[in-house]
Order: structure tokens, then sequence, then C-alpha cells
């Protein structure tokens, strides 16, 4: 065991200027902890835990083998599940990728308009200088730069590419608060760096780019959509041919040797589970004719006999948007047995995205015994939502509403 400092952060006290990547940092706190994290991450080769738009991320040196080991050890991740590496600036970019890899203009124009942002691109890996660990051995190595604040100083202040995952022993919801780091691993990590919530609340989108039938594929959707993927690559395109078709993993295509060998995330392994069960309530998708939706009351009935050998009433989690059919009068209100977290509002998937994460470790923080998700319609950010949720969901439950 370590002792785990939570240094305090402030991401409005730091700007970058336009011509260059060095970041201007005016609050006296934040200049220090930014600088006790680099030295951190450069003298002792150990991982620290950021902040980025996305989720907070468990952060090492992406160019030393042995700093890279220690985040599969503090995480308890599989060595064959690769990591996404994080720059500041395009200079880095360029160092990682194989020195005769030649952008394409789909590339170019993603990064113009999403970076820095939740957009992870795969390039044909630089194996002279990315340890095999960080790729898991494949020939493609995922990068990102973020556009946190926070992140983006402490990568240009160490001058040095990070490998991150999300900060979450393996297997769980990702953090989205400092404090869900503290909780899930307090004396792994030395140092957390608390820059206050994630904005966007849902991974990065994950974008392979590089196959010869020129498609773009989504291997994991997140916090940019595939609507705004496919507008820019339509507004950006040199003529109407060219345009790509952007498909997405699970929806459009499957890849068997993809989904064995674990480069598309949640494929091989669990993930984005609590403690408890997580049920998924469905109310509006296509149905498959062989199941017969249950009325809420029946279900509600079902629950409680299932979860009758507590010697205690069961507390039940619901994950609800404010209006959803489900919210009004099928279950009931929030009380100490049935607790309520509300999503927002089904129109800001967005909101929905930022609030998920809280949402599934709020209500197990809240030693609940069962948690029920609703729901949430695919497009835009509701596509990545559930894609979590139904990974987070052991089972599946159709209501009659
Ligand atoms: O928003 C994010 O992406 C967050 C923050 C911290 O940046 N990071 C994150 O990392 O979600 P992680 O490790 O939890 O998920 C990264 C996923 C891996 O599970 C892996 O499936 C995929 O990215 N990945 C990494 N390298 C890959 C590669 N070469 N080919 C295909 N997929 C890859
Ligand atoms: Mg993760």
């Amino acid at each position: 065991m370590m002792s785990t400092n939570v240094l305090k952060c402030n991401p409005a006290s730091i700007s970058f200027s336009p011509d260059s990547n060095v970041p201007n940092v005016s609050c006296a706190e934040t200049k220090h902890a930014l600088h006790v994290a680099s030295r951190h991450l450069l003298d002792q080769l150990e991982p620290v835990v950021i902040p980025t738009e996305t989720v907070y991320g468990l952060a090492a040196s992406a160019l030393s083998a042995s700093a890279v080991s220690t985040i599969y050890t503090t995480k308890g991740r599989p060595s064959d599940n690769p990591l996404i590496i994080h720059i500041s600036s395009r200079e880095m970019l360029s160092t990682l990728h194989h020195p005769e890899f030649s952008v394409p203009w789909t590339y170019r124009a993603l990064m113009k308009s999403f970076w820095p942002g939740p957009l992870t691109l795969l390039f044909p890996a630089n194996r002279a200088v990315i340890p095999s660990s960080v790729t898991a051995n494949l020939p493609t190595v995922a990068i990102r730069m973020p556009s946190h604040p926070i992140a983006r100083a402490l990568i240009a202040i160490a001058n040095t590419p990070l490998a991150a995952p999300s900060a979450n022993s393996s297997g769980k919801p990702s953090p989205t608060h400092a404090e869900h780091v503290r909780r899930d691993l307090d004396g792994r990590v030395s140092i957390i760096l608390d820059g206050g919530p994630c904005t966007v609340g849902v991974e990065s989108t994950v974008v392979d780019g590089l196959s010869e039938d020129g498609h773009i594929r989504v291997l994991r959707p997140g916090g940019v959509t595939v609507e705004e993927l496919r507008r820019i690559l339509e507004e950006e395109a040199p003529s109407p041919s060219d345009i790509p078709r952007v498909i997405v993993h699970g929806h459009d295509f499957r890849d068997q040797t993809m989904e064995a060998a674990p480069t598309t995330p949640g494929m091989k392994y669990r993930h984005y589970s609590p403690s408890v069960p997580v049920v998924l309530l469905r109310t509006t998708s296509a149905r498959p004719v062989e199941i017969a939706p249950v009325p809420v009351p029946q279900y509600i009935a079902t629950i409680m006999t299932n979860l009758a050998h507590l010697s205690r009433p069961p507390r039940i989690g619901l994950l609800l948007t404010s209006d959803s059919v489900l919210s009004s009068s099928l279950f009931p209100e929030d009380s100490s047995q049935w607790r309520r977290y509300s999503l927002g509002v089904k129109a800001e998937p967005s909101v929905i995205a930022q609030r998920l994460f809280d949402g599934l470790l709020s209500l197990e923080r809240d030693s609940v015994d069962l948690i029920l998700v609703e729901e949430i319609p695919l497009d835009h950010e509701g596509l990545a939502i559930m894609n979590r949720i139904s990974k987070a969901a052991g089972e599946t439950v159709w209501l009659a509403v």
C-alpha cells in the first residue's frame, strides 16, 4: 500500500497560446501539482491519475515499458488489452506512427475537427519507439489528443506522450469524478490530479480508418458521435465520390478475430459493471417476437420475490431519465428502498452520457442490491451510452408500458 495524495487543480487557470504548445498556468497550486505529477511520471516511472474531458485516466510514460507495465498491474488489466496514447501536439504524433505512413485526408479532416477532443485514431505503430506492451503486440497504435487543460498541460510539461486507460479497476465503470478514483484505487496510486467532474462522461470514440476498403470503422462509439464523424467527412471530402462509409462495430459489421483479441473494448472482458447486478429495462426498441413484455407491477413483484432471501427490505437503484414513462407513476418514488438517480431528459443525450457512470457508481455506493437502467434512444451520444449500458447489464427485461 502507498499513500494516495489528491492534488486539486483548476483547469480554468490554464491557457495555451495558439502558436505554441507551452501551457500558461496562472494558479500556483495547479502549477505545483502539474510539476509534482510530471516529476513522478518521469523519475519514478509510475502512473498518475489525470482528468480528461471523457473520463479520468491512469497515465504513465508511453515510451517506457516499465512505466506501462505498472498501469496493467495497478488496474489488474489483462495484458492483451492495448492502451491509448495521449499527446499534446501534432509533433508528438509524427514520432509515434510508422515513419513511412502518410496521413490520409480522412484523418486530416477528423483531426482538424475533433482534436483536441474525444476521438482516438488507429495508426501503424512505430515499433522502434513504442513498447509492445502499449499495443499488446498489434501492428497499430491508438492515439488521441485530449482537450482537458490539465491532461494537455501535463503531457506538454512532461514533454512525453502518456499511455492511459480509464482509471478504474479492470471491469468496473469508468470514473468521472476524482472521488470515484479515490474510492477505487486508494493505496494503489500515489497521485490523483483532481480537475473536477469530466464533461463528456463516456470514453473517446475509437476509429480505424486504415483498412484497404476505405471504410471508416467505429470500433467503440464514444464522445464524438457517428453523426458528427459522417458530417465532417461529407464536408471535407475532395469530391462526393470520395465520401467514405462510416460503419459501427456490432451494428454495421462484426469481426470475429477482433472480438477474440480484445481490440474492441468490452468484447472479450467484462466491462463497466458495478459490484451489484444491473438490469437493462427496454421499453421502446424492437422486441424479439418470442418475448412477451412484462407489466411493471408484475416485474416489481418478481424482483421482490428474487430478493426475498435478504433478511431486510431490498434496496433498488433506478437510473432513469426524468421525462421517461417509467419515471412518472410506474416505479415508486425516491425513498430509502427505491433509490433514484436522474439521467436528465431524453432529448439531451450529452447530459445522459455525462451522468451515466456517476449514476452507476453513486447507486453502488448507496448499497443497493440491484440497479435498473432504462434504455436510451440510439442516436447521437445514445449509441455510446447504450454500448456501455449493454455491457454493464447482465440481464435485459422488456416492460409493457
Ligand atoms: O476516453 C478515453 O479513451 C479514456 C481516457 C482516459 O482517455 N481512455 C480509455 O482507455 O477509455 P481504455 O484503455 O479504457 O480503452 C481503450 C480501448 C482499449 O480497450 C482497446 O480496445 C482500444 O482502446 N484500443 C487500444 N489500442 C488499440 C488498437 N491498436 N487497435 C484497436 N483497439 C485499440
Ligand atoms: Mg476502460
